[in-house]
């Protein structure tokens, strides 16, 4: 039995096979428990700060959700306008205080390093929900348990990622996770797009196997999953290089019909125009039930960091 009570959620990197087994079959058993009760009871008394220092919906609302679903109680910001930041007050001081209050920080915030920077001054545990370019493990962990429901098993799949891969953090958390498994990943994105050149090095150093092509339609048809991602409009400098980009890529019904209609469509969401809606209907569009998916999982991780799973 892995232990993750008391640990911080920080990076995809953090993760070997045998924590992330174990957190798929919490969040399998959370799924099943909810799908009989409506709530368990597991974090009574326990109480969660949602601090979101950026724009959220489905991070924040299912952390939330998650919290409530176990019986516990959340307080938080979802705009740090409304909190002591607007005075002027530093990030360690917003944590050190929220601290005092609570069992458990969830938190979003646009600097890069910046969850790290909070755990290293916060006794309670803290779950990086995002922190700017950088990371975002719990919705890797999402995506991993998606791909695990919708294909049967995570072994075994070529998994294309596209899009903005340069500045996703879904997807820099995503090949952390993916690299523990028997994985072929392709990555597609135009040249000023691409995986930091680092992570891709590390990647084939450790033997995953590992494509890069600009070009979205011969991926579609090798891969079992496209994981579509959102051209990450607010981390560019130029807001003319990021009009020139954004059309990068736009996944349509007809393609998936034309050239791969069984694959598995996901995407962190929100989308832009990555994902006409045209393909909603499609039996493998799964991004709304990967959405769905982030209670569950948010509900294994704060029952195992709270050392109640
Ligand atoms: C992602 C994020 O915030 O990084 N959204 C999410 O958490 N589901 C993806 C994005 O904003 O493009």
């Amino acid at each position: 039995m892995v232990q993750l009570e008391g640990v911080d959620i920080l990076t995809g990197k953090q993760f070997n096979r045998g924590s992330l087994d174990q957190i798929l079959d919490i969040a399998d058993s959370m799924d099943k428990a909810l799908r009989v009760d409506r709530s368990l009871q597991q974090l009574d008394g326990y109480v969660m700060a949602s601090l979101f220092f950026e724009p959220s919906t489905r991070t924040r609302l299912s952390f939330e959700t998650a919290m409530h679903r176990l019986g516990g109680a959340v307080v938080g910001f979802a705009e740090a306008g409304t909190s002591s930041v607007a005075k002027g007050e530093s990030l360690n001081d917003t944590i050190r205080t929220v601290d005092q209050y609570v069992d458990v920080i969830v938190m979003r915030h646009p600097e890069i390093g910046s969850a790290r920077q909070a755990a290293e001054v916060a006794t309670a545990p803290v779950i990086n929900g995002g922190d700017g370019a950088g990371q975002h493990p719990t919705q890797a962990l999402l995506d991993l348990y998606t791909i695990q429901q919708e294909c049967g098993h995570v072994d075994g799949t070529t998994i294309a990622l596209c899009g903005d891969l340069k500045n996703g953090r879904t997807v820099h958390a995503g090949v952390e996770l993916y690299r523990n498994y028997d994985c072929c990943l392709i990555f597609v994105a135009p040249e000023q797009l691409a995986m930091p050149p680092g992570v891709t090095q590390r990647l084939l150093e450790r033997g995953v196997r590992v494509e890069q092509t600009a070009e979205l339609e011969p991926a579609l048809a090798q891969a079992d999953v496209i994981y579509m991602t959102r051209i990450q409009k607010e981390r560019f400098a130029d807001p003319a290089e990021y009009e020139r980009l954004k059309g990068s890529y736009v996944l349509n019904r007809d393609m998936v019909e034309r050239i791969n209609p069984d694959i598995t469509i996901m995407h962190p969401l929100p989308r832009v125009k990555e994902i006409s809606s045209d393909v909603d209907g499609l039996a493998g569009a799964a991004y709304f039930r990967q959405a769905r998916n982030g209670v569950p999982v948010r509900m294994a991780l704060l029952a195992m960091v709270l050392g109640q799973a």
